[in-house]
């Protein structure tokens, strides 16, 4: 018999411990996610920087490692309509960063981007069939989602609302993310743009679970087992942490943001548009600090970070973090640099103690 309160999430997703490691697009790949699932959690393979080769070989790789489910993650966001006066109003804003760093303002500016989920990535579903799939800023159209679920994996999606919540049930979620402020990353909202209508974690989670009938996965600001048993107090069935892997060895994570993780302070991350045109928490950084977090003038998701791949071109060789995306939560303080297997056993057993006192 489980030693957990609720078994409703386990249960589901076929998995032990009721901690998901959140998939980090960019920061981890199979490595962490064979290690959390092998340990009993769930682990996440990240999609939207891969490209189909990238997917398929990170698949092969848990597969050879670990019999335990997988969660592949997508984004699920428009592509943007062309905007070219809106990416040249932005490049000129960054002329003055151009011309201190030598970079050639005049060169074709780079794109940045971050894959939508498609047919593409829906046959690679249907051929793998994972576990669980998970969407990020609400999902994708209804024909693509009737052909996820019909592989029978889980559809889990992020909430950063009680309307987003109901919506995400209403539309065949088989339990909700519920994101709470305090994350780090892209904000999964989708029924608005209103940063005002962002709810924190301690808030948010009861709220969800008194609207929705799935299980509940509470999100954001979770660093250690205190945070699991407060999730789970709140009604949560189980608990999704991010920013508390990013310094496991298998993180892929520069030297400079590991450090920034180690260094930061609770009140020093905020919601910035800048790096790729939604809004995401991170670590403030200079463009962040002189342009002001978030900007008008910063194309659409995922495009502004086009404009500043020469500028961290330069920068980042040279250790400096100045244009960089350094994404955190603001729990960054409580991550421990442990192997990824051991953190998620060691996160369970510290919780299961905790709710036995
Ligand atoms: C570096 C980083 C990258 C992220 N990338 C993704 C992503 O690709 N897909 C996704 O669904 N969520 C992504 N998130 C959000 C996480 O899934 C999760 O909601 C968040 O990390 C929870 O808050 P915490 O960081 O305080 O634990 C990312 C978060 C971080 C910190």
């Amino acid at each position: 018999m489980s030693q957990w309160p609720d078994t409703r999430l386990l249960d589901l997703l076929g998995i032990e411990l009721p901690i998901l490691q959140a998939p980090m697009a960019g920061s981890t790949g199979s490595a962490m996610a064979i290690a959390v699932s092998n340990a009993g959690g769930l682990g996440s393979l990240p999609c939207a920087t891969l490209n189909l080769e990238q997917i398929s070989a990170e698949l092969h790789a848990f597969k050879q490692a670990c019999n335990g489910p997988l969660n592949l993650n997508f984004f699920c966001h428009q592509p943007p309509e062309p905007d070219p006066a809106r990416d040249a109003a932005w490049k000129q804003a960054l002329k003055p960063y151009y011309a201190e760093l030598g970079a050639d303002f005049d060169a074709p500016t780079p794109v940045s981007n971050r894959a939508p989920f498609d047919d593409a990535p829906c046959s690679l579903v249907e051929a793998f069939k994972p576990a669980v799939v998970s969407f990020h800023f609400g999902l994708p159209e209804a024909g693509l989602l009737a052909r996820v679920k019909a592989t029978g994996a889980k559809v889990l999606s992020s909430a950063t609302t009680v309307d987003e919540a109901i919506w995400l049930e209403q539309h065949g979620c088989d339990a909700i993310i519920a994101m709470g402020y305090e994350a780090g990353g892209h904000r999964g909202m989708f029924l608005s743009t209103d940063l005002n209508t962002q709810v924190g974690t301690l808030a948010l989670v009861p709220q969800v679970v008194d609207a929705v009938s799935v299980p509940v996965i509470a999100a954001g600001g979770i660093g250690d087992h205190r945070g699991i048993v407060a999730a789970l107090a709140l009604g949560a069935s189980g608990v999704q942490l991010g920013t508390a892997y990013l310094l496991c060895p298998e993180a892929k994570v520069s030297a400079a943001h590991r450090q920034a993780l180690q260094t930061t302070k609770d009140s020093e991350t905020a919601l910035t548009n800048l790096f790729t045109g939604r809004p995401a928490r991170g670590i403030t950084t200079r463009i962040m600090r002189e342009l002001g977090p978030i900007s008008a003038l910063a194309p659409r998701f995922p495009l502004a970070g086009g404009a500043l791949m020469p500028l961290r071109a330069i920068s980042e060789p040279n250790g400096s973090s100045d244009f960089s995306n350094l994404w955190s939560g603001q729990a960054a303080r409580l991550a421990r640099a442990l192997p990824a297997g051991e953190l998620t056993r060691s996160l369970a057993e510290r919780a299961l103690a905790q709710l036995r006192r």
